[in-house]
């Protein structure tokens, strides 16, 4: 596989497309909601309208709007689209109607919606646009040519300055700069070393990385064979949990299509440079996201952290250098080599670079999978692309960063989504989970909510965070029942403290976030649901 190769692969695939393009969500929200119905229906109804010759229904991945699902982007000859929204199988045939001049009544946005409009996508390019099934549609993308590139014009040390002048920090929750990392792979003692992909996403409400990995499997696995070679890895793993069938179904396909062309495997792209990837599927523990846990998974042992130092990055799989890298954190370098590391350092604000995927879930209008530059506000987030609560409520609070994130009061929702602002909250960026909160929503129950996620997914191998995650829960359930005393709040926060000083792992270390930030923010809340210091313990008690 050359070049010309490629470019000659994207021409055939250029030559199948048709005028007018129907493209149907086929990611796990929409195939919740029966569009692999829609999609066979819209195909029997353009066979049976006559119109296989300028029309194509094209499956396609997810296209952010997840909510308003299922989706089907229709592109007209003439360069405009419709988005029509929340379909039934039924609607095939009026959908198709239209095409032929007959008004369908069906509703439909289009792309100038805010929640479209204030978007930037880089990540995201492909999804909506591309079918994950094919490598051509990935490759008439512009797919694999920074690849190409990188094995036929760079040099190792050349790719890892290319990263790190880009400014790009793991998406994984930490913000670590990624350039830094693959430097130290990179200096790593050879020969073997390797690159892992995380993919277990596990916070609660959290869908970026299941989505990028449905709807553009070769960027991740592109990304990943540019990291290999900028590090001197040959073997890949990408870590996926069991709840994410399609991912993994799209993810093996992917790979499969790619060694048949020469793209992975030996020999790539006919260059001395060799990188094999494969699967491995998790049991859905939180815990297992976690490089250490993650690594000890896919060697086969109980997924449970371990101290760092030693890092992956020296001693990681099997005791040899690892790279590991989140799953958007990989999809991230394509655009990088391609259009430069100087533009990517141009989006975002001086410490945190590019653009970053959200799932805006909660009281929000406009719930989905939004990508926008960092620096943009939280506030523009939930009231502009996200249209504020819905019913005529009042945001109260957006939590981001799931289990070890905060809760982030109204006031202060005119703060530039970055590393650093979020950090300052007592929030964290997190890997991009977005819960937007009204005004109904009482915080302490959502503290308790939280802990009660971290109390069963702690491992259970050190004691401040197995014990002390079961205490910090019993004490929120007094206080949510009207038992506790003054004593137990001050109870409560001592045993954030020990438990985030002293717990092996991330995991422990930031549990007591949100507690820590909810009391922060909204400790009324939980003063106005304790007993008076004089009275006497009642357990059952239900005045305030
Ligand atoms: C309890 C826990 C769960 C984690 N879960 C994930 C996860 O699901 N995905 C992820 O990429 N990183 C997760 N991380 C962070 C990883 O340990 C690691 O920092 C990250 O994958 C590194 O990739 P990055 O530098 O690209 O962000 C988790 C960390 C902890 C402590
Ligand atoms: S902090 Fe919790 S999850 Fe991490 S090692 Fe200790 S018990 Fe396990
Ligand atoms: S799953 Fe269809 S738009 Fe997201």
């Amino acid at each position: 596989m050359q070049l010309e190769d490629l470019n000659a692969l994207a021409e055939k695939e250029h030559a199948t497309h048709k005028k007018t393009c129907l493209r149907t969500c086929m990611s796990a929200g929409c195939l919740s909601s029966q569009s692999d119905k829609l999609k066979k229906n819209l195909d029997a109804a353009v066979t049976a309208a006559g119109l296989t010759a300028d029309v194509e229904v094209r499956r396609v991945g997810c296209m952010g709007f997840c909510g308003q699902g299922p989706l089907v982007g229709v592109d007209h000859p003439d360069g405009h689209s419709k988005l029509y929204e929340h379909l039934t199988p039924d609607d095939a045939t009026k959908l198709v109607g239209e095409l032929q001049g007959k008004p369908s009544g069906l509703p439909f946005g289009d792309e100038k919606h805010p929640f479209f409009a204030r978007q930037m996508r880089i990540v995201r390019a492909n999804g909506g646009v591309i079918d994950p099934e094919r490598i051509e549609a990935y490759i008439a993308a512009g797919g694999y040519r920074a690849l190409l590139q990188v094995l036929t014009e760079n040099t190792p040390a050349g790719v890892v300055e290319a990263v790190t002048k880009s400014g790009l920090r793991g998406r994984g929750g930490a913000g670590y700069p990624t350039g830094l990392k693959w430097a130290t792979v990179a200096r790593a003692a050879g020969p073997k070393k390797y690159v892992v992909c995380n993919g277990d996403e596990g916070d609660p409400g959290a869908f970026m990385d299941r989505s990028i990995l449905e709807s553009d499997p070769h960027l991740v696995l592109e990304g990943m064979a540019i990291a290999a070679y900028a590090t001197g890895a040959d073997q890949g793993f990408l870590y996926v949990r069991a709840e994410y069938p399609l991912a993994i179904s799209r993810l093996n396909l992917a790979i499969k299509q790619a060694k048949a062309i020469g793209i992975l495997g030996a020999n790539i792209f006919e260059t001395p440079f060799s990188f094999n990837v494969e699967v491995r599927i998790g049991a859905g523990a939180f815990v297992c996201g976690e490089e250490t846990a993650l690594m000890a998974s896919i060697e086969g042992k109980r997924g449970q952290p371990r101290p760092r130092p030693p890092f992956p990055a020296e001693s990681g799989l099997w005791g040899k250098p690892t790279l590991l890298n989140n799953v958007e954190t990989f999809a991230n370098i394509v655009p990088i080599i391609q259009r430069g590391a100087e533009w990517y350092a141009s989006i975002g604000t001086e410490k945190s670079k590019g653009t970053k995927v959200f799932a805006l879930t909660g009281k929000v209008k406009n719930n989905g999978l939004i990508e926008v530059p960092m620096g943009i506000t939280l506030r523009e987030i939930v009231e502009d692309l996200g249209g504020g609560a819905p019913d005529g409520h009042e945001i109260k609070a957006v939590q981001t960063g799931g289990p070890s994130g905060g809760c982030i009061p109204q006031q202060h929702l005119d703060t530039p989504v970055d590393y650093d602002s979020l950090g300052q909250l007592g929030s964290i960026m997190g890997s991009g989970g977005m819960v937007v909160m009204d005004d109904t929503t009482n915080m302490v129950e959502i503290a308790r909510f939280y802990m009660e996620f971290c109390r069963d997914e702690s491992c259970g191998k050190c004691i401040p965070c197995r014990a002390g995650t079961v205490q910090m829960h019993q004490i929120l359930n007094k206080i949510i029942e009207r038992r506790a005393t003054a004593e137990d709040l001050k109870q409560l926060e001592e045993l954030c403290d020990m438990v985030r000083q002293t717990s092996l792992c991330g995991l422990g270390q930031t549990a007591p976030n949100p507690v820590l930030s909810t009391l922060r923010f909204f400790r009324h809340e939980y003063e106005e649901l304790l007993q008076p210091a004089s009275a006497p313990h009642a357990p059952n008690s239900n005045h305030s």
